[in-house]
């Protein structure tokens, strides 16, 4: 089953309230579609321990689901996670801007995994106030994050706006060429 969704975006503007997250992923399981995993974000605090813990665990990816140039959003400890195929001109631009000015100086080869720099696989929370950024939009030919304009570049690092951390690498290893585990 395939548990990729396309860009969530959330289209409300200043979340102030704690249901913004949960919003969140209701849009993001509206927008997605077919996602069993999107499907799971509003449910699973409904459903009992055992499910809950079930969340927690790691979790497996096969990443020929992934085409170059394509990004997927996953469920991972009920938080969204991108999983990016990066073109070489993604890489390209990141490892040209590795030390431009930024708030949270980091060079890509630290954000990815030796040999396999075409896969990024961050967390997907805006690290301003957590809203799903979309790719393809911004200054940096990265993500934009729909609620106050965060830009990220094609390394998720953060460029501009309010958010003041790069998005969050996420633990993960790759079992096999094309199959990494998360967590
Ligand atoms: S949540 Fe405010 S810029 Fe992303």
């Amino acid at each position: 089953m395939v548990d990729s969704v396309a860009h969530p975006v959330a289209d409300h503007e200043g979340p102030t309230d704690e249901g913004r997250r949960d919003f969140l992923y209701l849009a993001t399981g509206a927008v997605g579609g077919a996602g069993v995993v999107a499907i799971a974000w509003p449910l699973i605090d409904q459903l009992n321990p055992a499910a809950d813990a079930l969340a927690l665990a790691s979790i497996e990816y096969d990443l020929t689901k992934v085409a170059l140039g394509q990004e997927v959003t996953i469920a991972w400890r009920k938080q969204p996670v991108f999983i990016r195929h990066r073109t070489q001109a993604e890489i390209d631009a990141a490892v040209r801007d590795d030390h431009a000015p930024m708030k949270d100086p980091a060079t890509d080869a630290s954000r990815v995994k030796p040999g396999h720099a075409q896969w990024l696989i961050v967390s997907a929370s805006c690290t301003h106030l957590g809203c799903v950024p979309t790719f393809k939009g911004g200054e940096y030919n990265g993500w934009l994050c729909p609620c106050h304009g965060s830009m990220y570049d094609t390394s998720a690092r953060i460029r501009k706006g309010p958010a003041p951390k790069n998005l969050y690498l996420v633990p993960y290893e790759f079992l096999s060429p094309t199959k990494v585990k998360i967590g």
